[in-house]
C-alpha cells in the first residue's frame, strides 16, 4: 500500500540520512526502482512530473500501475507516489487519482500568492492523509538551451511557507535540474544553514540531485536535507545502456529486438544508479 512521505522523511531528518525521490517514466523504470528499494530495504519516493504523467496516459494509469506492482512484486518497504513540481490544478488531479504525496511548486508566484495557494492545498492534501511539499526560490535548469544558475531562497520566506503546515520544503540553494554547468558555484550551505535554523524539524528537499559531488550531498544531509530528487542520472544511465546494447548489435541477435530484451539493460542500469544513490544518501536498511 502506498504511504504518505511524511513519516519516512521525519525519520530521515531525525536519523541524519535522506530518502531518494526517483522519477518514473514507464513500467520498466517503476519496476526497477521498486525492486531496488526492496533489495536495499530502503524507503523510496516515486516522483511523477506532469509531463511524465501525461506520457503514461494520465495519473490514474500511474496509480493503477504502481499499486499493482506493490502487490505483485511483494513490495513491503514504504513507498510514496509523489507529484513532482505540480501546478495548482494538477495537485488536485493527483489527490483525486490516488497519489499519496504531492508537491505544489508555487515558486514562480509572488510570495503572497504562493502562501495562499500552498495553504489551501495543505488542507486538501491533509484531509486525505496525503503529504505535501512546497517550494521557495526557483530551482534552475536548462530552458531553451540556456542553463540558468540556481537561485537561493530567502530564509524568511521559507519560514513563512513552512509555518503553513507543509510536510517538507524544497528551497533553492544554488541547485539546478539536469547537468551542472562547468562554472557552477556549488551549493550555498550558508543559505541551507539559515533555512534549517528558521524551519527547525522540517525535512528539507534537495532537487537536482544529478551531478552534485558526494561530499556536498553528505554536507547537505548534515544540514537538514532529508529528501533528494534524482531524475537525469537515471535517464543518462538508461540511455547509455540501451545505446551499448544496440551498438553491439544485440538487437539483431536471436530475439534481441523483443522489447523485453531490448529494454532490460537500461532497467539494470537504473537499478545500479538507484542502489548507488541509496547507499550515498544513507537510506539502505532504513525501511
Ligand atoms: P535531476 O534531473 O537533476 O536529477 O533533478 C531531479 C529533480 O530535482 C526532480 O524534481
Amino acid at each position: 500500500m502506498l504511504v504518505s512521505a511524511k513519516e519516512m522523511l521525519d525519520k530521515a531528518k531525525a536519523g541524519h540520512y535522506a530518502v531518494g525521490q526517483f522519477n518514473i517514466n514507464n513500467l520498466e523504470w517503476t519496476k526497477a526502482i521498486l525492486q531496488t528499494a526492496q533489495e536495499c530495504n530502503s524507503p523510496v519516493i516515486l516522483g511523477v512530473s506532469e509531463g511524465a504523467g501525461k506520457y503514461m496516459t494520465g495519473y490514474k494509469t500511474v496509480v493503477g500501475m504502481v499499486n499493482g506492482m506493490l502487490e505483485e512484486l511483494n513490495i513491503t518497504v514504504p513507498v510514496a507516489l509523489h507529484l513532482d513540481h505540480g501546478s495548482y490544478d494538477h495537485c488536485y488531479k493527483c489527490i483525486e487519482a490516488g497519489f499519496s504525496s504531492i508537491m505544489f511548486d508555487g515558486s514562480h508566484y509572488p510570495i503572497e500568492e504562493n502562501v495562499a495557494k500552498t495553504k489551501e492545498l495543505v488542507a486538501a492534501a491533509h484531509e486525505k492523509g496525503i503529504s505535501i511539499e512546497a517550494e521557495v526560490g526557483s530551482i534552475g535548469g536548462e530552458e531553451d538551451g540556456v542553463v540558468g544558475m540556481g537561485e537561493c531562497a530567502d530564509p524568511n520566506e521559507c519560514k513563512a511557507i513552512a509555518d503553513l503546515g507543509i510536510d517538507f520544503l524544497a528551497a533553492g540553494i544554488g541547485n539546478i535540474h539536469g547537468k551542472y554547468p562547468e562554472n557552477w558555484a556549488g551549493l550555498s550551505f550558508e543559505t541551507l544553514d539559515a533555512i534549517q535554523k528558521l524551519t527547525g524539524d522540517m525535512p528539507l528537499v534537495l532537487h537536482g540531485g544529478t551531478g552534485i559531488p558526494a561530499d556536498m550531498i553528505k554536507k547537505a544531509i548534515s544540514l537538514g536535507v532529508a529528501k533528494i530528487n534524482v531524475n537525469t542520472e537515471c535517464q543518462l544511465s538508461f540511455a547509455a545502456a540501451t545505446r551499448e546494447y544496440i551498438e553491439a548489435g544485440k538487437d539483431k541477435e536471436g530475439k534481441g529486438f523483443d522489447p523485453r530484451k531490448l529494454l532490460a539493460p537500461g532497467a539494470e542500469a537504473i537499478k545500479a544508479t538507484v542502489k548507488e544513490k541509496m547507499e550515498l544518501f544513507g537510506s539502505v536498511g532504513k525501511a
